[in-house]
């Protein structure tokens, strides 16, 4: 069965697009059978996986939640990985669905498909809206990219809270895989500071920190302009190479498995 794993934070330019397809190009990497969800109507993650739909019938993830087409027929398939993409159409889902159970739609849309793949990764929008609530009780697990600013860090307890309700009413089961440190600059004189504070922060709200650290690095940016697979565009970028060590990390952690 796949293993559901979300990337979110209600901040927006965090890194949440950047991590999930770094995560899906890593897994993949491994021999897992990857399956990767946009589920922000901005569509960057479909735009960096060369998966966009600008006309409003190519079927998207919203086509499948409003029952138009089959999952199957909307996913598309890339060298390393699936694609499930969206685009602005999804941003109407709030207004379209207001009854009960609104919050089940992605992970009655997923199941399907579940069994095909070894991780699904699911990109969420800025917001702790109704799409995120959707991915939270769809995913196993959850991964907070956050930047290395205080700010940044104290969002940190307003996500934690929606995270509470969701436990209360859709999915006891969710965890936090890990609070990722993203854009990390070693020589800025508050780096300790920052890292300090985050683990302070992570453990008082009890989600592990995550051992690896994202370094800024341009490759990622221009990978996903290029719409590059990320970690093989520069070997030798040191922000590639701590991606790598992430999927290390959540292989150690036991959050995903490789011998499946
Ligand atoms: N570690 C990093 N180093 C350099 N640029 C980064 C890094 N992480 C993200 N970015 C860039 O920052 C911008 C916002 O990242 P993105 O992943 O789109 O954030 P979000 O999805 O949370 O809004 C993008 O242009 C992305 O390429
Ligand atoms: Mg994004």
């Amino acid at each position: 069965m796949g293993k559901i794993i979300c990337v979110s934070n209600q901040k927006g330019g965090v890194g949440k697009t950047t991590t999930t397809n770094a995560l899906t190009m890593g897994l993949s990497d491994r021999g897992l059978r990857v399956l990767s969800v946009d589920f922000d109507p901005q569509g960057n993650l479909s735009f960096s996986m060369n998966a966009v739909c600008r006309n409003d019938s190519e079927a998207t993830v919203y086509h499948v939640i409003k029952k138009e087409c089959r999952i199957t027929d909307a996913i598309q398939h890339r060298d390393a990985c699936d694609v499930l993409p969206s685009n602005l159409l999804l941003s109407a889902l709030d207004v379209e669905f207001t009854g009960a159970g609104r919050e089940y739609l992605l992970k009655q849309a997923l199941a399907p498909v579940l069994s095909q793949y070894d991780v699904i990764l699911i990109d969420t929008p800025p917001d702790l809206g109704l799409l995120t609530i959707n991915a939270f009780t769809a995913a196993d697990a959850i991964i907070i990219p956050v930047l290395c600013d205080i700010y940044s860090l104290q969002g940190l307890i307003q996500l934690n809270d929606t995270l509470r309700q969701v436990r209360l009413r859709s999915n006891p089961n969710i965890r936090v895989a890990g609070v990722l440190l993203n854009r990390f600059n070693a020589r800025e004189k508050v780096s300790g500071v920052v890292r300090e504070t985050a683990a302070s922060i992570a453990r008082s709200l009890d989600m592990p920190l995550l051992d690896t650290i994202i370094h800024t690095g341009v490759a990622l940016t221009r990978a996903q302009i290029q719409q590059e697979n990320m970690m093989r565009t520069d070997l030798r970028s040191r922000a590639v190479n701590d991606y790598r060590q992430l999927v290390d990390e959540l292989v150690r952690r036991g959050v995903v498995r490789t011998d499946a």
